[in-house]
């Protein structure tokens, strides 16, 4: 158990789990050191904690790829030093150019919470030589499998690394992180989507596959419910 830091609201806290720590420990195994350039794969739950951690970490260099404008806005926000819209770079190809172009040559890291399996052969592609691919979105079952570009693996002695479960520990890194960044306004946006009571728990999901920006949706169980 660790104790919320004053002032952080359970709203901001409960990101804490999974998509925080989560994030936070797909970049240790990634061994994101000081300096490097680290892409992230999917500005969504996990990946906007993703572009925090890093910066935190050290990384001198974070590029988010999504195709939502408004998740986009939020990870430039919490320190992404670029962004790719795949609705404005519609090519694969193209994206991995444009990567390779803002990195000076390449990742050392890039972070998968994307979670489309299309995504995992463009993000090798985005790699530097020694670089490190931290998979961590292709975890539905059904759709676990997916293509690496074998050459590019090779030639440059990528690792491909699989990610989930964190460490307990890494529980209290990232709630010292949230603890820092409470006052924060992207991070108090991301907690304060729309607040429903238990009974509505249906329109809560429905709303949150639906939901194009970046607050996530609250069910407040102090509301409503079964007697
Ligand atoms: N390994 C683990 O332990 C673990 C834990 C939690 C979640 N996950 C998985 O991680 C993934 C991300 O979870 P989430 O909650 O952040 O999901 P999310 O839906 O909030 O975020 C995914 C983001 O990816 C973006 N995206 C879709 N297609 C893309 C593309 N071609 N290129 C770049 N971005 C694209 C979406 O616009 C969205 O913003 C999911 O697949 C989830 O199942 C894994």
């Amino acid at each position: 158990m660790f104790k919320l830091p004053d002032g952080m609201t359970p709203e901001h806290g409960i990101s804490a789990n999974c998509a925080a720590a989560q994030s936070w420990m797909g970049l240790l195994r990634g061994g994101v050191g000081p300096g490097e350039r680290v892409v992230v794969q999917g500005a969504g739950g996990l990946g906007l904690y993703a572009v925090a951690a890093a910066k935190r970490m050290g990384a001198g260099l974070v590029v988010a790829v999504d195709a939502m404008a408004d998740r986009l806005a939020a990870a430039t926000a919490l320190g992404a030093d670029a962004t790719v819209d795949v609705t404005e770079i519609g090519d694969a190809a193209a994206r991995v150019e444009r990567v390779r172009e803002l990195t000076g040559g390449g990742a050392d890291v890039v972070l998968e919470v994307a979670g489309a399996p299309g995504v995992v052969d463009e993000g090798v592609r985005m790699l530097a030589r020694g670089g490190r691919y931290i998979e961590m979105g292709q975890i539905t079952r059904g759709s676990d499998v997916f293509h690496v570009p074998a050459l590019a693996l090779l030639m440059r002695n990528i690792s491909l690394v699989g990610v989930a479960l964190y460490d307990p520990q890494i529980l209290r890194d990232v709630v010292g992180m949230l603890g820092d960044l409470r006052t924060d306004p992207v991070i108090t946006r991301l907690g304060s989507g729309h607040r429903y009571a238990l009974d509505d728990i249906d329109a809560a999901f429905a709303d949150a596959v639906s939901n194009r920006s970046a607050e996530r949706p609250v069910l407040d169980l102090a509301q409503g419910g079964p007697a």
